[in-house]
């Protein structure tokens, strides 16, 4: 089939190679000439594990090209991915939906044939009705379009794979032909035994948003228990792995640490807020700005325990930091809680030195204050402690005897509950981590074996200054 994937951003570009990889002629469009000059030598603008090598093959196969033209694109298909943006806007909590609007917009006024559009982007439930009345309004005589809603629901890091190889593909249409295409688009995939969901639009954008919503709701409700367990000793990696076992629950998604970042989670959770609000359903999710409130505590804990490791203040001490990116395995620093824990520290007067595997230049950009390092042991020369921030496998591989070496003082934060406590304490690391006790109790003996972390001035909890990067959640 011809398909055109309008927006080549992370989701657009992935689902551009991956279309073409099963097979189809795809034309990849986006306004940015840098982006589709990338695109069309085979490099992706991001760091995403795998999808060079999809971007190469099909270009040099022929079967995947990019264009600037939206003209080009109405020439060369009757089936229109939309992948733009659908950011927070920067007056509310709600979905900037400009952008999608925009292409619907202009893409209709091109069209010469009947044609189906498909928007993947995330959106706020009722979207895809209201772009179909755009639509109408705005085609040629003569030409019948029709617009579906097929939600993304990939994983950075994992992109490539989630859309091979998807849990689910979920549809919202309104016609039975609609459905067809879709499945036809989808064959390859569906013929694996993935998963069909075909519904009413409404329902598949709103299966996205409450997907995210859910996952959003799990890490803060293990990051809520962590709390609970820095009061009472109790472990919340244990807990985790206990509750998990139960099938109903399950532990993906339930690890406590410095909580979700990044372009999806934090924005999803907040349009949902907004939209339900505007429905007169606001009480319904209204729990949802608790789990925002949840997630963002749990960076102003981190730095309130960095601080406790080093007695109390920040001023003239030197902090490296082990991650800038919302996650490992990717290069995002969009809402980063590693880089608004590094930005808080600096302007508490810490001498920060931060290391990441790929999200140097993206941490650079938005945070110009502290020095970036690219090797990460000597991120930690002469610390007075590291933090880990971001659990890149890199950092589970470094020697922390050898490390030891190199700092001030063998102290770390292990904000990600990633490292193994038993090995860095046998190396002689005072090792503090988020919802776990200061060393590990043995089965069968009491509280008593376990060793309290001194408390040196600097209470918990302390609420950041106004202006402060940890005071910028959402209203
Ligand atoms: C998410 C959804 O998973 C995906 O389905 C959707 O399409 C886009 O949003 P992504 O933003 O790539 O994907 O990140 P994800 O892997 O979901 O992680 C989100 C954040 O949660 C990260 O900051 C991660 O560190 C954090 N996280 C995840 C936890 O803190 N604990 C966990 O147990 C899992």
């Amino acid at each position: 089939m011809r398909l055109t994937v309008i927006g080549t951003g992370y989701l657009g570009a992935v689902h551009a190679a991956c279309m073409a990889d099963i097979g189809h002629d795809v034309l990849g469009v986006d306004t940015d000439t840098t982006k589709i000059a990338a695109l069309a030598q085979g490099q992706a603008p991001f760091f995403e594990p795998g999808l060079p090598e999809v971007l190469t093959r099909n270009n040099r196969g022929g079967r995947l090209r990019f264009t600037t033209s939206l003209q080009e694109a109405a020439d060369f298909a009757d089936v229109h991915f939309v992948c733009v943006g659908t950011p927070q806007r920067a007056d509310s909590l709600a979905a900037d939906l400009t952008h999608v609007e925009a292409v619907v917009d202009a893409l209709a006024g091109l069209l010469t044939r009947d044609s189906l559009l498909v928007g993947k982007s995330t959106v706020p439930v009722g979207t895809t009705r209201a772009l179909a009345r755009r639509l109408a309004v705005r085609l040629r005589p003569g030409v019948k379009a029709e617009i579906a809603w097929n939600p993304e629901f990939l994983r950075e890091g994992f992109a490539v794979q989630d859309t091979f190889r998807p849990d689910r593909l979920v549809v919202g249409v309104t016609s039975p032909e609609a459905d067809r295409v879709l499945r036809e688009v989808y064959a390859p995939i569906l013929a694996a035994g993935t998963a069909y969901v075909s519904t009413d639009p409404a329902t598949a954008e709103l299966v996205k948003v409450a997907a995210n919503s859910f996952l959003a709701t799990k890490i803060s409700f293990i990051n809520a228990m962590a709390e609970v367990c820095d009061a009472t000793g109790a472990d919340v990696v244990t807990l985790a792995d206990a509750m998990g076992h139960d099938a109903r629950i399950g532990r993906r998604f339930l690890s406590a640490g410095l909580g979700f970042g990044g372009g999806c989670l934090p924005k999803d959770i907040r349009a949902f807020l907004a939209r339900a609000e505007e429905l007169k359903v606001g009480e319904a999710v209204s729990f949802l700005r608790q789990i925002d409130e949840i997630n963002h505590r749990q960076r102003r804990r981190t730095v309130d325990a960095a601080c406790q490791l080093l007695g109390g203040t920040f001023d003239g001490q030197r902090v490296a930091v082990l991650g800038a990116t919302f996650k490992p395995d990717s290069d995002d620093v969009r809402d980063s809680p590693a880089l608004a824990v590094a930005a808080e520290i600096a302007d508490r007067g810490a001498d920060v030195v931060v290391h990441d595997p790929k999200g140097l230049d993206n941490a650079r950009a938005v945070l110009p204050g502290p020095a970036y390092c690219a090797d990460a042991t000597e991120a930690c020369r002469d610390a007075d402690v590291v933090l880990h921030l971001t659990e890149w496998s890199h950092y589970r591989d470094l020697d922390p005897a050898a490390l030891a070496d190199v700092v001030r003082a063998p102290r770390i934060l292990d904000a990600r509950n990633a490292l193994d406590p038993a090995l860095w304490r046998a190396a002689g690391w005072h090792l503090r981590a988020l919802g776990r006790p200061a060393s590990v109790p043995q089965p069968g003996t009491s509280d008593a074996r376990r060793v309290t972390i001194p408390q040196r001035g600097a209470p918990e909890s302390a609420a950041p200054a106004a202006g402060s990067p940890l005071s910028r959640a959402p209203k």
